[in-house]
Parts: C-alpha cells; sequence; structure tokens
C-alpha cells in the first residue's frame, strides 16, 4: 500500500476523476457528447505524460453507477465512445506497453462494451510500462457490495476475513492504492469513487475541466503531491 513516510517524490498510482466534460462542450456552445469526445481523447495525452514521469499505475473514473440516470441518449453515446476508443486509441497504448484492468460491475454494461473491455484487458503487454484502471460502471460502494459478495462466497470464516483480504477481493485487487487523487472540474467530492482505497490518499482539486487538464495541469498536481507531507496516522 505504498505505506512509506515523510516527504513524497513521484507517486506510484495516481487516480483521476474524469469530470467536466459536459460542461467543457456546453461552453463552447457545442453538443455534451463532443466533450464527451474530447474528454475520452484526453486519456491518452495523460496516461503518457505519467509513463514519462515514472508513475506505473493510473486509473481513471469513466462512467459511474449513477451516471445511468443520465438521459439514455447521453449513456448510449458515451459507450460508443468508449468502445470505439478502446479498439483505436486504447489499443494502441496496449501496443506501447500499457497494461488494462476493468474495474467496475461487468451488469448491465452492453454486450460491445463488455467485448471491447475483455479484448483490451486480456493478454498484458511482454514490458509493462503503465497498469491502467478503467472505472466503468464503478461504484465505490457497489465495489464493497461485491467484494462481500465474494468474500462470503469464499472458504474464509469471518475472523479470518481482514484488511488484506477485503482489498484481494475489490476490483483493484492487485493495484496499489492511489498515491495521489486528481479531480479537475471544480467539484471538490469523491462521487463514490474508490471509497475504500483512497482513505490515505491525497486528495488534488482543480478547477480546469478534464478535456484541458493536460502535461502542465498534471505537472502541477504532482508537484502540489511533492509538497505533502504524508504520515498515514504516525508521527
Ligand atoms: C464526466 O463529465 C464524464 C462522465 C461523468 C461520464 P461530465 O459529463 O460529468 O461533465 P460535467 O460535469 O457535466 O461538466
Ligand atoms: C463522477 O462525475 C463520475 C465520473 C467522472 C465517471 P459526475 O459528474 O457523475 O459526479 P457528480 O454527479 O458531479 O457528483
Ligand atoms: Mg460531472
Amino acid at each position: 500500500m505504498g505505506a512509506q513516510r515523510g516527504r513524497e517524490t513521484t507517486p506510484q498510482h495516481v487516480a483521476f476523476v474524469m469530470d467536466g466534460n459536459g460542461r467543457w462542450a456546453t461552453q463552447r456552445g457545442l453538443p455534451r457528447l463532443s466533450g464527451h469526445r474530447e474528454g475520452i481523447g484526453n486519456v491518452s495525452r495523460i496516461a503518457e505524460a505519467l509513463v514519462a514521469c515514472g508513475v506505473r499505475y493510473m486509473s481513471i473514473y469513466m462512467f459511474s453507477t449513477e451516471n445511468w440516470k443520465r438521459p439514455g441518449e447521453e449513456v448510449d453515446g458515451i459507450f460508443e465512445l468508449l468502445v470505439e476508443w478502446l479498439g483505436s486509441t486504447a489499443a494502441g497504448l496496449k501496443d506501447n506497453g500499457v497494461a488494462f484492468r476493468h474495474l467496475g460491475r461487468r451488469e448491465p454494461l452492453p454486450l460491445s462494451m463488455l467485448r471491447s473491455l475483455d479484448s483490451i484487458c486480456g493478454e498484458a503487454p511482454a514490458a509493462v510500462s503503465l497498469v491502467l484502471g478503467l472505472a466503468i460502471n464503478y461504484g465505490g460502494r457497489a465495489e464493497i457490495v461485491d467484494a462481500l459478495r465474494t468474500l462470503l462466497a469464499g472458504p474464509m470464516q469471518p475472523g479470518e476475513i481482514d484488511e488484506a483480504a477485503v482489498s484481494a477481493a475489490l476490483y483493484t485487487a492487485d493495484m496499489p492504492a492511489p498515491d495521489l487523487l486528481v479531480r479537475p472540474g471544480g467539484e471538490q467530492r469523491l462521487s463514490n469513487f474508490m471509497l475504500w482505497q483512497v482513505a490515505y490518499t491525497e486528495l488534488y482539486f482543480s478547477q480546469v475541466l478534464w478535456p484541458d487538464f493536460d502535461e502542465l495541469e498534471l505537472e502541477r498536481a504532482l508537484s502540489a503531491y511533492r509538497e505533502r507531507h504524508r504520515r498515514f496516522g504516525g508521527l
């Protein structure tokens, strides 16, 4: 869990809440979906910048279990854009050493999305430069419920269940907890992202809308992180 203390250098895992796509489009008089297209397109820019900085894990919140409340047209449009991105840009990232994980519940994602996710997440590249967790149909509470179901169906007795067992039953089982969580778009909340994992994560909020969140904004977030002093409850 990266439990080193003292001044930080480079985070091992940076988590992002991809927020502000809709407003980015509205401000330009464009339909919200063009903001989603731009925002999804920005993921590779940030992934590549993280690799250049030596960060090993990235996760990105792309569609929440609560986002189903949006109009069907927007939901369908987002899925179409995601499927397109998974088959093109994401596949290119994989060729360049990015290993993908799906973080989220499979049901009720459409078959096209599941196929794309299975294809991108299967067979990791030989040399992995970055592990990228795609939080699609992700909810922090749903993840904890799913972990409880896994544990209850498994061989462990209640008294044997510890924090490591819960961590291993989460969607993020083989990823360390995020060291830094970045939320662009101006909102200062988690919106049900990584509730278990962020126990000791450093939080960074930015006014910049996700489609405009570039290498310079990333450097601002990383340099803010370097100024933090993590204590993990110690002195
Ligand atoms: C984030 O952008 C993408 C998703 C939640 C799917 P939003 O669509 O939430 O953009 P805003 O917050 O309305 O600007
Ligand atoms: C959080 O953004 C979910 C994702 C980025 C996928 P929202 O735009 O859905 O969050 P709220 O509704 O402002 O809390
Ligand atoms: Mg939003």
